[in-house]
């Protein structure tokens, strides 16, 4: 590892706003944020533990109930971070977690919202497989999924972050009428997704495969991320696409969609140019 990376992963040991691959999180973010709000150096994990049923704290006069019902939103894949701390910005009352897992581009969100004073930001750093084990039921009230890696390849289709494989896992902490927002530059992993939607019956809330020639843009779809600039598919269209996982997502329909998206069209360019630039993007980390 180089001696930048180095540097980074050491200071986000030191963040308070960084948690790397935590234990006994579930239902207790919205004390640590209550301890971000107040400047705790460090978010004592001990101080959370949950005895006989109850919620334990030694971190004084939180209202309970008010921090219960904040709002709680996922950025998974967030890189650098770019959509938290913007929602963050946007809506202060509200709470953000950027999941990745590489160190590196989380200090880099992580710094930014430790220096604006972003005090309801923060960042996991871990799988995204491992999620479920860091929120409980109906903890999460909104998912973003920005610009994350396409996999365009066929075989690698069960890796794209909307595949109903990991749908089932967000479907483990997320509000029933929960929200799951993707962003994407890639035609593939847009058709994809509304093949997901619609082969398990999904509720649709809003699509558009040119979200900048749309009126009324929502503001929050405004802010841009590090891939979005890169502009690696060079569609030059950015794909958006709102929706609940409101339904079950049974196993037996996971062939039928294998089989279903081997017809979805794929940009001839696109594949060599994603492979190019993730080759560039790698050796920038
Ligand atoms: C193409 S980048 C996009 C980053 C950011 N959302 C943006 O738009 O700039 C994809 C990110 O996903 C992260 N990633 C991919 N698979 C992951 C996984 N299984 N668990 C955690 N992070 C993952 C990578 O580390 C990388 O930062």
């Amino acid at each position: 590892m180089g001696q930048k990376k180095l540097i980074k992963f050491a200071a986000i040991k030191e963040y308070n706003n960084v948690l790397e691959f935590p234990q006994d999180m579930q239902g207790k973010w919205a004390t640590f944020f209550d301890g971000l709000k107040k400047g705790k150096s460090t978010i004592d994990i001990s101080s959370l533990l949950i005895s006989d049923g109850q919620f334990v704290s030694n971190v004084s006069s939180i209202n309970k109930e008010d921090n219960a019902s904040t709002p709680l939103t996922l950025e998974l894949a967030c890189g650098r971070g770019e959509y938290v701390v913007g929602l963050g910005r946007m809506f202060p009352e509200q709470h953000f977690i950027g999941i990745d897992l590489k160190g590196n581009r989380i200090w880099k969100g992580a710094s930014i919202a430790n220096k604006d004073g972003l005090t309801n930001v923060a960042f996991v750093r871990s799988q995204i497989e491992l999620t479920s084990n860091y929120f409980a039921k109906k903890e999460v009230d909104e998912i973003w999924i920005t610009f994350p890696d396409p996999q365009l390849r066929w075989s690698k289709s069960k890796k794209r972050l909307t595949h109903p494989k990991f749908l089932r896992l967000y479907q483990q902490f997320l509000k029933n009428d929960g929200i799951v927002h993707l962003k994407t530059d890639s035609p593939l992993l847009y058709n994809f997704t509304l093949k997901v939607i619609e082969l398990y019956g999904l509720h649709l809330i809003y699509k558009t495969d040119n979200l900048y020639a749309e009126q009324n843009i929502d503001p929050r779809c405004l802010i841009k991320t590090y891939y979005e600039g890169l502009d690696i598919a060079q569609s030059n269209k950015i794909h958006y696409i709102q929706f609940n996982i409101d339904g079950d997502l049974p196993l037996e329909l996971d062939e039928i969609l294998k089989e279903a998206i081997k017809d979805i069209p794929m940009d001839a360019g696109e594949l060599l140019r994603m492979e190019a630039e993730a080759a560039r993007a790698k050796k920038e980390d």
